[in-house]
């Protein structure tokens, strides 16, 4: 990917669930855009591991453990980072979970699943998005930029209602967010992924039948990258996405076309 540097020069992130994925993908970008980046995650070995690759590129980055179900981790992570950075700008609400072969249909559902899904995919991005608004709001403004998903805006993911739900709610965090904080100069927006290779769908890439079906449904016939989405959280978390707030965009292959 070609370095086009400058696009968020001087800003101050933190990313949660940067440890892999589509979030690993976003602190890279955010960085090599020139944002110092706090790379927050509940597996901090994988988190250090991102965050060293890209300080021998000479980026300024951090690591720090980050819960995002649990309240005080939550506080004290933010404010290392702020405390780190002497402020913050962008915050990037991405950590998740989709428990394969637990999450199912509602008649089937474990409480205990539906909780376990709940509480890292909505709780987790309403303690990122309290406590990152906060140092937003010290700071003078920003962006949120949430990741949702297909699921949350459609009834297409038969048998994961956990994790469908989860994400319609992080969809209707991110719309009642940019009305609550548009006058204090923070914009809220969300990105829809569609079917992206990461781990969090290991177990549908590595099946060819499985494979094969669900990109069927995406009318670009593939699977995108982390990088691709990286690039549209890139957009909405910079200035160039000033005048957007509440909006969900899509960068799913067309899934939600048709
Ligand atoms: N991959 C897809 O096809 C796809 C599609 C739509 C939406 N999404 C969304 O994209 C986001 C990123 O997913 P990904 O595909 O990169 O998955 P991933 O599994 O590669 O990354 C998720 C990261 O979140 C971290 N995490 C999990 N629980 C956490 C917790 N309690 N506290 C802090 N960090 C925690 C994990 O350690 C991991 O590093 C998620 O919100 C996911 O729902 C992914």
């Amino acid at each position: 990917m070609s370095l086009v540097s400058g696009r968020v020069e001087g800003k101050r992130a933190i990313v949660t669930g940067a440890g892999s994925g589509i979030g690993r993908a976003t602190a890279e970008r955010l960085a090599r855009e020139g944002a110092r980046v706090a790379l927050l995650d509940i597996d901090l070995e994988a988190a250090e591991g991102a965050a060293e690759g890209l300080r021998a590129q000479g980026l300024e980055v951090c690591a720090i453990r980050m819960d995002v179900t649990s309240e005080p981790s939550v506080e004290a992570s933010v404010s290392e980072a702020v405390a780190s950075f002497g402020g913050l700008d962008i915050v990037i609400a991405n950590a998740a979970v989709q428990l394969f072969g637990e999450d199912d249909r509602a008649d089937r559902l474990a409480l205990d699943v539906w909780r376990r899904t709940l509480d890292v995919n909505l709780t987790g991005c309403f303690l990122t998005c309290k406590y990152g608004v906060r140092a937003l709001l010290a700071s003078g403004g920003g962006s949120v930029v949430i990741t949702a998903s297909p699921t949350g805006l459609f009834g297409r993911a038969r048998g994961f209602d956990a994790y469908s739900a989860s994400k319609a709610g992080t969809y209707g965090l991110t719309r009642v967010m940019a009305n609550d904080y548009a006058r204090d100069g923070i914009r809220v927006n969300c990105v829809i992924p569609g079917f992206t290779d990461t781990s969090l769908v290991a177990s549908i890439m590595q099946d060819d039948s499985t494979r094969e079906a669900v990109l069927e449904t995406v009318p670009l016939g593939r699977p995108g990258s982390a990088d691709e989405v990286a690039s549209a959280i890139l957009f909405l978390a910079s200035d160039e996405a000033a005048y957007c707030t509440g909006s969900a965009l899509t960068c799913d292959g067309g899934i939600t076309a048709v």
